[in-house]
C-alpha cells in the first residue's frame, strides 16, 4: 500500500498536530526520538511524516511532494495554493489584525503606510474599505515598524496580544481568524483518496471537542 506522505510545520503547532495524528491512529515513534533528522516513516501506519518551514507546508502539497499538510489558514490566505483545504484542526488558533501605537489616530484622506508579512491579505483588506495603502513587507519583529515610524500600523498575527502590549501596541481591527487546516493535493487526492479520507475522518475525530 502506498504510503501518505505528511508535511509538518516545523515548530510549536506541529508538534501539536503530530500528537493529533498520532492520536489518530498514525504515530511514528522515530520522530518522537531527538534528532536532526526531517523524514521519517512509519510503514505499519502508512505514513511518512517531513517537518518543513510552516510557510512552505502548501509548496510541498501543491506541487505534490507531499500528499497532504497542516498549514495556518493566514499561509493559505497569502498565497492562494492550489489545494484542497480539508478539515480545520482547531490548533494554532490567532487572529490576523490591524495594530496601531495607542496614540496613533487615522486620517482617511492619507495614505495608510502598513508594515506587514502578509501584503495580500492587507492589500485585499483595505481594498475592500476603498483605501489606499502603501505596503512596506518585511519578514518578521513586525511591531517594531510603527515604533520606528516606518509605518502607521501593521497587519500581523495575534495570539496571545502579548507581543503588541510590551511593545506598546494595541489590536485595532480583526481581519479574520486563522487556524491550522489540513491541505491535500489535489492528485493525491484522487489517486490516493481511500488513505488520505480515511486520514481525514479519524484527525477529524480527534480534533472536534468531545461532548460531556
Ligand atoms: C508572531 C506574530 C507576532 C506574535 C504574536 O510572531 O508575528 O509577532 O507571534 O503572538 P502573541 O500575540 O502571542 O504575542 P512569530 O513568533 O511568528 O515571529 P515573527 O513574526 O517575528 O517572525
Amino acid at each position: 500500500m502506498d504510503m501518505v506522505n505528511i508535511a509538518l510545520p516545523k515548530g510549536r503547532l506541529g508538534e501539536k498536530v503530530y500528537n493529533l495524528l498520532k492520536s489518530a491512529g498514525y504515530p511514528c515513534p522515530a520522530i518522537e526520538a531527538e534528532s536532526r533528522k526531517l523524514v521519517f516513516e512509519n510503514p505499519e501506519a502508512g505514513v511518512r511524516y517531513f517537518w518543513v518551514k510552516p510557510s512552505d507546508v502548501a509548496i510541498y502539497v501543491e506541487r505534490g511532494a507531499a500528499d497532504v499538510g497542516v498549514a495556518g489558514k493566514d499561509i493559505l490566505l497569502e498565497y492562494g495554493p492550489d489545494v484542497y483545504e480539508l478539515a480545520d484542526l482547531g490548533l494554532g488558533r490567532c487572529r490576523m489584525c490591524v495594530a496601531a501605537k495607542k496614540d496613533f489616530r487615522d486620517r482617511r484622506d492619507r495614505t495608510l503606510r502598513v508594515a506587514t508579512k502578509f501584503p495580500h491579505i492587507a492589500g485585499r483588506y483595505y481594498a475592500g474599505q476603498g483605501r489606499d495603502i502603501d505596503i512596506i513587507q518585511l519578514n518578521g519583529s513586525i511591531e517594531i515598524a510603527p515604533i520606528l515610524g516606518l509605518s502607521d500600523v501593521i497587519v500581523d498575527i495575534v495570539e496571545t496580544g502579548k507581543t503588541l502590549l510590551e511593545n506598546d501596541l494595541e489590536p485595532r481591527e480583526t481581519i479574520v481568524p486563522i487556524s491550522a487546516r489540513l491541505i491535500a493535493n489535489k492528485v493525491s487526492y484522487k489517486f490516493k483518496h481511500r488513505q488520505i479520507s480515511a486520514l481525514c475522518g479519524r484527525v477529524q475525530e480527534q480534533a472536534s471537542p468531545r461532548l460531556p
